[in-house]
């Protein structure tokens, strides 16, 4: 027995001695005695992760360790005669087994960012689970804390149902508002997501678990996905998709980064040495692991040596690159060094060690699950990111009581929508408008079970009558017939898929017999992300509800009534057509299944509201924009710059309605005389709750990467000396408040210092 297994069956010896000798705990678990720790050194806290890292590396045989590196998907897959082994959580996305000997526990995976999902070919019932409101929306109540709150809280439920790794963290920029996943992700401006999701990570790391930051990178649609090759100048990634990830991650520090399916530059991004190796290791200096996308590993060795650490779900790819058989010969012809093998499991162990997942193992206990108090901060959460688009005459908001009130179609009377694919979370109470949409994946379509309905009945006085919408002429009678109108139109996306922004269904039609019939219409949009509303001049007001979550009915109400002010801000942009975008025909469409194509993100940092600017194009509705029931002036603009270089701006907001409001005052900042991609990028803004007539004041640092263009020669970010101009107001395009600074300039590393 060489010496490796021989301090094996020695620690196993000890513990198992350490064991028996171990007096039981009230819940009849034996308690591990101290010398236990000894014969586990590394599961003594007092280390570092790194340390236990390295005494846990050292006893794992080459065996275990290949064990690691690659997971089984947690549901049947029948195109492949696939049935998951014992030991997973049915019905989830992955599961790698543990290692007992070594007290190393299984990895449990879970979607994704609005809650714990269940995939569709689930052989058991479904978890039925909280569901936060769309990624979209939780970015668009601009309110860090909110973020964190409900991914603090998806988070405890997936711990709560035996997880301890969230596949969470999309932060991929909305370059294309088309993209059948925008619902998922959250903005168009590399700070906004970055900060947003960065606080929904540490939110859901708070609970001992490991979430993943995805999809690394330029998934930016999802037509060809599999296939395409998103390609894109390098400073131009590194100032806006590649920025939103290095943000999140500077502020949340997730487990695991998961790769893309698309090529990115030719290369797949799961294979890729400049996104993995260069920028992810090595110029972040990332210490946590790689985990593929399900589907997305397309090698052994280039995969291994570009940066990859787990091949995820090995079912959905076309060989078991990282299994036993294919990495066991790459380690044996060297085309995988050892090292690598090493590096990739002291990855994964950190991780586990450092997110509290080896101190803190999982059980199932979804009893302990405090739904009530989870559907206070979803509602929390979906009633913020609610953004009143426009609302004539201050229709809104309504007066509770005796109006006659038409409450039309979007299966009001039954749920709010969710969007589609593997991040839906089959809400508490079933689907209630079963068999729509696709019978397969990302369908069908599933609605949480809360009403609008029921919540705008419990306070309009009982004078209000529901129509589905199907027939325009039946709705616009019962409208003509009513005080005013509540129209629900509806726009489902899903993953997968890419979606027109035209409302489908005949629902503009709907919508404008009703706003004929009568002028007091009010239209709430549950999309995914931008929809045209041709409609628009007709109807007396708009809200964009998103997909509101597991209490999204509630939220809407408490929205309408006036029981919250309206506080969401637009976090995209929403076109006023096709021509108005980088790329008005989506790559890709049509093209049989499997052929690939290149999109050129000509456009580079330019994305969305800064390509507005660059064009000078007139938006339906601009990034940042969304009314309040109160009103905000803007005031005492200071910009200043510390004698380490660094810019803080201050302003402040009075906010000079009647009401109490949510104020989301937005700073900008560009060069005065241009050389950026755009005339100017989002610095900082705040979320202040204002009484009527009270005024606040804010001060924001500026990061200065959003002050530079990056130089790829020199590998550094470059701010230029000169005056810049800093705005502040409502939206990236109502900003009457400005002033000028002078910045002395400088360069710094994309190196991060350890
Ligand atoms: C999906 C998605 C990814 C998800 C994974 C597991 O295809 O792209 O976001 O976490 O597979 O379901």
């Amino acid at each position: 027995m060489n010496n490796r297994k021989m301090r094996a069956f020695m620690s196993t010896l000890m513990l198992a001695t350490a064991m028996t000798m171990a007096p039981l705990n009230a819940a009849g678990n034996p308690v591990v005695a101290a010398t236990a720790t000894l014969a586990r050194p590394w599961m003594d806290t007092s280390l570092s992760a790194e340390a236990r890292t390295d005494l846990l590396l050292r006893e794992m045989t080459v065996d275990e360790k290949k064990t690691l590196v690659y997971g089984y998907f947690g549901s049947p897959f029948k195109e492949r005669n696939y049935a998951p082994p014992a030991g997973v959580r049915m019905g989830s996305a992955g599961y790698i087994p543990g290692i007992e000997r070594l007290g190393i526990p299984a990895q449990w995976q879970t979607d994704a960012g609005l809650g714990v999902a269940t995939q569709r070919d689930s052989t058991e019932p479904m978890r039925e689970r909280t569901s936060l409101p769309a990624g979209i929306a939780t970015v668009a109540t601009w309110n860090p804390a909110l973020a964190r709150q409900g991914g603090a809280m998806i988070g405890k439920e997936a711990r709560l149902s035996g997880f301890n790794v969230m596949l969470a963290g999309g932060v991929n920029l909305v370059r294309e508002p088309r993209n059948g996943r925008n619902f998922e992700y959250g903005a168009e401006d590399p700070l906004l997501a970055g900060i947003m999701v960065g606080a929904q990570i540490s939110g859901i790391q708070s609970n001992n678990i490991i979430s993943t930051i995805k999809h690394y990178a330029l998934n930016a649609q999802e037509t060809g996905r599999f296939v395409l090759s998103a390609n894109i100048d390098e400073a131009g990634a590194r100032m806006s998709d590649l920025l939103a990830f290095e943000i999140a991650m500077e502020r949340s520090n997730p487990g695991s980064v998961m790769c893309a399916y698309n090529r990115y530059n030719g290369d797949y991004a799961c294979e890729n040495d400049f996104l993995l190796n260069k920028v992810l290791k090595g110029d972040w200096g990332y210490k946590g692991y790689v985990m593929s996308d399900w589907g997305a590993v397309h090698s052994t060795a280039k995969a291994a040596n570009n940066g990859l650490d787990q091949e995820s779900g090995y079912i959905f790819d076309k060989e078991m690159f990282f299994g036993a058989d294919l990495l066991g010969k790459a380690l044996a012809d060297g085309s995988v060094p050892m090292a690598r093998l090493d590096d990739m499991n002291r990855r994964i162990l950190r991780a586990l060690f450092d997110h509290g997942v080896m101190d803190n193992p999982v059980a199932v206990e979804d009893h302990k699950i405090d739904y009530a108090a989870h559907a206070k901060i979803t509602r929390a959460d979906a009633e913020e990111g609610i953004v009143l688009l426009k609302n004539q005459g201050g229709l809104l908001p309504l007066a509770a009581g005796a109006s006659k009130i038409a409450v039309i179609g979007g299966y009001a009377d039954k749920g709010v929508m969710s969007g589609g694919g593997s991040s839906t979370v089959f809400g508490r109470g079933g689907n209630p408008v079963p068999g729509l949409g696709p019978k397969n994946f990302p369908g069908p379509i599933v609605f949480h079970a809360n009403p609008p309905l029921a919540a705008i009945q419990a306070r309009a006085g009982g004078n209000v009558a529901f129509d589905t919408g199907t027939d325009p002429t039946a709705a616009a009678k019962l409208a003509a017939d009513s005080d005013l109108a509540i129209v629900f139109v509806n726009q489902w996306t899903g993953e997968a898929m890419d979606f027109a922004l035209t409302l489908p269904d005949n629902q503009d039609a709907l919508v404008a017999a009703v706003a004929k019939a009568n002028k007091r219409t009010i239209v709430v949009v549950q999309s995914g992300g931008p929809v045209f509303m041709p409609w628009l001049k007709e109807v007396g007001a708009v809200l964009a509800a998103w997909y509101p979550g597991s209490a999204g009915g509630e939220a809407i109400a408490r929205v309408i009534y006036g029981e919250v002010d309206a506080s969401g801000r637009l976090p995209v942009t929403f076109p006023a057509s096709l021509d108005q975008l980088p790329r008005p025909k989506l790559d890709g469409e049509g093209l049989p299944d499997g052929t690939k194509f290149d999109v050129s993100y000509g456009e580079g940092a330019a994305v969305g509201y800064k390509w507005f600017d660059q064009k000078g194009y007139k938006p339906l509705f601009a990034f940042g924009y969304g009314l309040s029931y109160t009103r905000f002036a803007y005031k005492d603009l200071k910009a200043s710059v510390g004698t380490d270089g660094t810019l803080t701006l201050s302003g402040s907001v009075t906010n000079i309605g009647e009401r109490a409001g949510k104020a989301v005052p937005q700073l900008y900042v560009g060069p005065a005389t241009g050389g950026w991609e755009a005339p100017k990028r989002l610095a900082g803004w705040q979320k202040l709750e204002l009484a009527s007539g009270a005024s606040s004041r804010f001060t924001v640092p500026v990061d200065a990467r959003l002050l530079a263009t990056f130089d790829v020669a020199k590998n550094e970010w470059v701010v230029k000396p000169g005056r810049y101009k800093v705005w502040l107001g409502a939206s990236a395009t109502d900003l009457p408040v400005t002033t000028e600074v002078t910045l002395k300039g400088g360069r710094f590393s994309a190196v991060k210092a350890n």
